[in-house]
């Protein structure tokens, strides 16, 4: 089990900083049903959770994905995947592409699944390995990132499995994904995946495990599924235009809220008015929130927060670990009053997408670009 992190919403709504980002676990578990019941219950889905839960907490996140539905985790960082184990973890985990190859003792003393992209890396794993080792092969079918071109896989593959202790469990693939609905672009990228896995059985070599599918794909083209999905942001409750998931999916980021830390009443200066950090025109009641540019708050304003039920404007820059806010038109805010920056208070709302545009950021990136220090808090 995991060990505790303050991470329950009722000590956490009380983190020596009252500055969180609330992540609704209930949300994630019904996620990944919703994903399970997509795919069907035959074949594995292995949750991304990379980017430490695309910014929501990945080992909380993947317990809860594991618990509920996930035959395993992913991650594209081998120093995460070692912390996941850390944390308690024991589903198999599946590292993408991250490493060097003198990183392979650290992989397989922490029972992590490698993928590899060229033969540098297998020979690395098959020195460090002194017993069987399950290696994923990443194949590259239209990204142009990471794996090996679809083309030379074969030959590849045949030669890393030449080297001592290798067993292939499986190979990768991650499609590239622009939007709409190009069905024959999807299934040019799936033919060069299926090419390299008819070539290697012919040649007596199994894939025991063929994973393609991410969520673009997963919410698109079902004919993608294979055997396996790796589904990220959709585990999250992001979808883009023209994603409709029979099961409609629920947002885990729920809200980012901090406090009012400190109050004054400002009155408009005699002298140096012009150097003043901010015009201040009209006597003002300036509030102070503990959260600044260092959390990442520069890019995830709306440019107004929600204090007592109303929206109120941030007033200057966020500076490194503290912003003002404007409450003269809520003289009844207090110390210790709950500020939303991103979430729901009353019957106003600032939303993760308003959030994203504003500040050109893509959905899945919000979570993400909240600092590491803003204590996430579970509620379910
Ligand atoms: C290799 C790989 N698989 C799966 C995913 C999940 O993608 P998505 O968030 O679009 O589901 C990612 C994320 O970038 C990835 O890099």
């Amino acid at each position: 089990m995991l060990p505790p992190r303050s991470r329950h919403a009722d000590d956490a709504r009380r983190p020596p900083r009252p500055t969180t980002l609330v992540v609704d676990l209930e949300a994630a578990a019904h996620n990944i049903r919703a994903v399970r019941q997509m795919v069907g219950p035959a074949r594995k889905v292995f949750a991304v959770v990379k980017a430490d839960g695309y910014g929501h907490g990945a080992a909380e996140l993947g317990a809860i994905f594991v618990a509920h539905g996930a035959d395993a985790l992913a991650v594209a960082d081998l120093g995460e995947g070692i912390r996941l184990r850390q944390r308690g973890i024991t589903a198999p985990i599946l590292v993408y592409p991250s490493s060097l190859p003198e990183a392979a003792p650290d992989a397989l003393g922490h029972a992590l699944i490698p993928t590899l992209v060229d033969l540098d890396g297998a020979h690395a794993y098959a020195e460090a390995a002194t017993g069987p080792c399950d290696v994923f092969v990443k194949i590259d079918v239209g990204l142009e990132r990471l794996g090996v071109p679809a083309e030379q896989a074969v030959k590849v593959i045949a030669a890393m499995l030449e080297l001592p202790h290798l067993r292939l469990a499986g190979l990768c693939a991650h499609p590239h994904a622009p939007g709409g609905d190009d069905h024959a672009y999807a299934e040019w990228q799936l033919g060069r995946f299926t090419a390299v896995v008819d070539e290697l059985q012919t040649r007596g070599i199994g894939v025991p495990i063929r994973l393609l599918a991410a969520s673009p794909f997963v919410l698109r083209f079902p004919q993608t599924y294979l055997n396996a999905v790796d589904p990220g942001r959709m585990l999250y409750g992001i979808t883009f235009a023209g994603e409709t998931p029979p099961v409609p999916l629920r947002p885990t980021l729920r809200a980012l809220t901090t406090r009012v830390i400190a109050l004054k009443e400002l009155a408009p200066r005699e002298r140096f008015a012009e150097l003043a950090p901010f015009p201040v025109t009209a006597p003002m009641r300036l509030g102070v929130i503990p959260m600044g540019s260092a959390d990442g708050l520069a890019w995830l304003h709306a440019g107004r927060v929600l204090v007592r039920g109303r929206a109120v404007p941030i007033v200057g820059s966020p500076s490194l670990e503290h912003t003002r806010i404007d409450l003269t038109s809520a003289p009844d805010a207090r110390v210790g009053d709950e500020v939303v920056i991103i979430g729901r208070q009353s019957d106003a709302e600032i939303t993760v997408a308003e959030v994203a545009e504003r500040h050109g950021l893509g959905l899945h990136h919000v979570a993400t670009t909240v600092g590491p220090r803003v204590a996430r808090v579970y509620t379910s």
